[in-house]
């Protein structure tokens, strides 16, 4: 299978596993106390903390320099993201700076992530994989500030965020189409896309219910 044929299905099995993770469904079991925007928006700092850490440990551990500064443009808006949040925190009335998103340690996810060390499991888990979900799960989130008539955090997340972690799947898809040019490669990223699939999937469970926080909103 060429490269091209192989992202293509690959992306067809994620959207198909992606239309499983229900709207609030998926989102009460990342969040301690009430689901709510600034409960949600304390899980997306974690998420934005993580996505930044990963992005620049990888970017340190290429000599690629297409792949170096992918994921060093990742790790910048990433960040940015942060910053933004914890500013729309402050107007919410919670201060975010003496928060530490990270104090319980890191997510399973990330802990996955970081084991990758090969470039085509890193884009096809980190970034094309990972961020589609951060697409499917900022887009219920926007649905959800909607609903609790949060125009603003809304629009962030709508003009900002969304098209960012939308980008950043397309980075993952062009750097998949690069490095998954045979059948080992491929069956590295498929393994990869599947199991951060997985992981994301897993927060649905009862069993993580009491584990605290996970994958979430705007990563
Ligand atoms: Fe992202
Ligand atoms: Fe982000």
């Amino acid at each position: 299978m060429t490269a091209e044929e192989f992202v293509r299905e690959l992306d067809a099995r994620n959207q198909a596993v992606l239309e499983r993770l229900a709207p609030d469904a998926t989102l009460a079991p990342e969040v301690s106390g009430d689901l709510n925007v600034p409960n949600l928006l304390r899980v997306a700092l974690k998420n934005e903390i993580e996505a930044t850490e990963i992005a620049a440990r990888w970017l340190t551990t290429t000599d690629d320099v297409e792949v170096k500064m992918a994921f060093a443009r990742q790790a910048g808006d990433e960040a940015k993201h942060y910053r933004m949040i914890a500013d729309r925190l402050r107007e919410l009335g919670v201060d975010a700076r003496g928060f530490n998103p990270l104090a319980k340690g890191y997510g399973p996810l990330f802990n996955y992530l970081d084991t990758l060390t090969t470039t085509v499991e890193r884009v096809s888990a980190g970034q094309f994989t990972r961020e589609a979900i951060a697409v499917v799960k900022n887009r219920q989130f926007i649905e959800f500030c909607d609903r609790a008539g949060d125009r603003v955090t809304a629009t962030l997340y709508r003009d900002v965020i969304e098209p960012d972690e939308r980008f950043h799947h397309e980075l993952g898809r062009s750097l998949l189409v690069r490095s998954a040019t045979t059948p080992e490669a491929q069956e590295m990223a498929r393994r990869a896309a599947a199991r951060t699939l997985a992981l994301a999937e897993e927060l649905q469970t009862a069993a993580l219910r009491t584990a605290g926080i996970h994958h979430a909103p705007g990563c």
